[in-house]
């Protein structure tokens, strides 16, 4: 691990202090990770803090390897840190037990990197597993559920219920791992690498049904990726790591704005 201190690009946010906001309100605060130290064979996250308020979207930005996935592991409780603590409604989840593990997760849903659909699998079927893996619901209502969420991604259950994730392109399968992420209506959206391996179109088009979910779903959204300019659409506020710290915390704006040098790496 290098000791070298990448150097916050914004005043108020030293790295080692809380990415977040300069406020005592903590009435909204949905996500609060608080120096949250985790290492493999070497340091992956070194007291990396931040607050993700209702309705906020965070991105999480950073090269490959950096850490971003074990970030959003650590807040589904995926993966236990060596230190720090993960905080959702207020609730520390690493002092909770399994069962209430599972109810804290029936909270979020998670777009994994690369869909990762279930191959053997309809659509359908795909889409109503966090039903059937959490709740008993009579299968009329599974099916209502599993048509509302294929409905908010543009996807008919009539066109795509009985195919299978092999029977699908790039894009659609991404809109079906989103499907599968909102379907039991969680009040969290963690999603990985959403845009990553599309063409830029298609990446355009989840885009904008990751802005449209926010505005219409009422969700607080976690996005990790290093496809800035997804970040830039879609993020409230952004977080780029470095040498398994925070460097640099604010929104877009003040991202596009900033002089730092490995901030412009990024952008340009
Ligand atoms: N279960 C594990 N055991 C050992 N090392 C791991 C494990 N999971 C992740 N790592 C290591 O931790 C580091 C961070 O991995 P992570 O998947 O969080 O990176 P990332 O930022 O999501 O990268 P990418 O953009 O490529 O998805 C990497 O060096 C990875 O090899
Ligand atoms: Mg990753």
């Amino acid at each position: 691990m290098t000791n070298e201190q990448p150097t916050a690009t914004r005043a108020e946010t030293a790295p080692t202090e809380r990415a977040g906001h300069a406020t005592d309100d903590r009435s909204q605060i949905v996500i609060d990770v608080r120096d949250l130290s985790l290492a493999f064979a070497k340091p992956v996250l070194c007291e990396v803090s931040f607050q993700v308020r209702e309705g906020e979207a965070l991105s999480i930005l950073g090269p490959s390897g950096v850490g971003k996935s074990t970030i959003l592991k650590l807040i589904l409780r995926l993966l236990v840190p060596d230190g720090g603590q993960v905080v959702i409604d207020g609730e520390d989840i690493n002092q909770l037990t399994f069962e209430e593990v599972l109810e804290v997760r029936q909270k979020m849903g998670m777009v994994f990197q690369a869909a990762a659909l279930f191959d053997s699998l309809t659509v359908y079927e795909n889409v109503a597993y966090p039903l059937r893996e959490h709740m008993r619901l009579a299968e009329s209502d599974v099916e209502d559920q599993v048509r509302q969420a294929l409905a908010l991604v543009d996807m008919e259950l009539e066109e795509f219920g009985m195919r299978l994730p092999s029977e699908l392109s790039g894009g659609q399968k991404k809109r079906v791992g989103i499907a599968r992420a909102i379907v039991h209506q969680p009040k969290i959206l963690l999603y990985d690498e959403p845009t990553t391996g599309l063409d830029p179109l298609t990446a355009n088009t989840i885009v904008e049904l990751i802005q449209r979910l926010q505005r219409e779903l009422d969700v607080t959204s976690v996005v990790v990726s290093h496809d800035v300019r997804a970040v830039m659409a879609v993020s409230t506020h952004i977080a780029m790591l470095r040498d398994c710290r925070i460097c640099f915390y604010g929104t877009p704006e003040e991202m596009e704005a900033s002089t730092d040098e490995y901030v412009r790496q990024f952008i340009d």
